[in-house]
């Protein structure tokens, strides 16, 4: 595909513009970061994985009514998505304990919680995405109280949709971070799944063993992330095939 105008460079993405207005191209590289960036390396071959895996959960997410912004695939690396306004959110659902708020509340890493807790961090890379309660959100103009009632409501059925598809291959949902567009009909605003879904942005841990099979064998050294997400891959069928 020709090459279109750059957009937005992130970590892990690239964004052109689209072939129509109102559509990106999502270009997915093989950049692996970690801690803010502090963490860098090229794994080869996870942009072509977590292109294909975010396809299979956003394609599955829009079968049970979850509007996201997911068109179609376009080739290995490429996907043609719905531009949206980023609500500069990160909106993390968790059902068991681990990464950070283990840390904060000394949990063990794998506590069952009482139930899905969703929290939101405010996105902003030279503050670390600082965690942010809903007052915050809502005093500073980020999104109002009803866009927060719908993104807890949104957020909660990715993970109903997400641990049910983990849980079929065998793989404990632990948690995961989602990030909210808006888009508009005419004046009717709607807020859809957006950014991606992939096992960059989710704790995976296999049932029977424990495996991390997530970004977290990269943050801590546990061995080869392209395995990994080769395993969550295979699992799931979507395999590419030539990765
Ligand atoms: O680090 P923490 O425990 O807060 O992360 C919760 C979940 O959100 C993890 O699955 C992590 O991979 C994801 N996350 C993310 N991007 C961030 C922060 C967290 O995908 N910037």
């Amino acid at each position: 595909m020709a090459r279109r105008k750059k957009l937005y460079e992130g970590k892990a993405k690239i964004l052109y513009e689209g072939p129509e207005p109102g559509t990106l191209v999502q270009y997915f590289k093989d950049d692996a970061t970690a801690f803010n960036a502090q963490k860098k390396d090229v794994i080869e071959g996870k942009g072509v994985l977590n292109n294909r895996l975010s396809e299979f959960f956003m394609t599955g997410l829009t079968a049970i009514g979850v509007p996201n912004h997911f068109i179609k695939r376009l080739n290995m690396r490429e996907q043609l998505i719905r531009q949206v306004e980023i609500v500069p959110l990160e909106v993390i659902v968790r059902n068991f304990a681990a990464g950070s708020m283990a840390k904060r509340l000394g949990l063990e890493e794998g506590t069952a919680l009482p139930r899905p807790i969703v929290e939101f961090s405010y996105k902003d890379d030279a503050l670390g995405d600082p965690l942010v309660p809903e007052e915050y959100i809502i005093a500073f103009g980020w999104a109002s109280q009803q866009d927060l009632d719908d993104i807890v409501a949104l957020a909660l059925r990715v993970n109903d949709f997400m641990a049910g598809v983990m849980h079929g291959v065998g793989i404990k949902l632990i948690d995961f971070k989602i990030e909210i567009g808006r888009v508009w009909d005419g004046d009717f605003m709607r807020l859809i799944v957006a950014d991606e879904i992939s096992p960059d942005s989710c704790r995976l841990w296999d049932i029977e063993t424990g495996r991390k099979l997530d970004k977290d064998v990269f943050r801590q050294d546990l061995g080869s992330l392209s395995d990994a997400y080769t395993e969550v891959a295979k699992r799931l069928g979507v395999l590419p095939t030539n990765v």
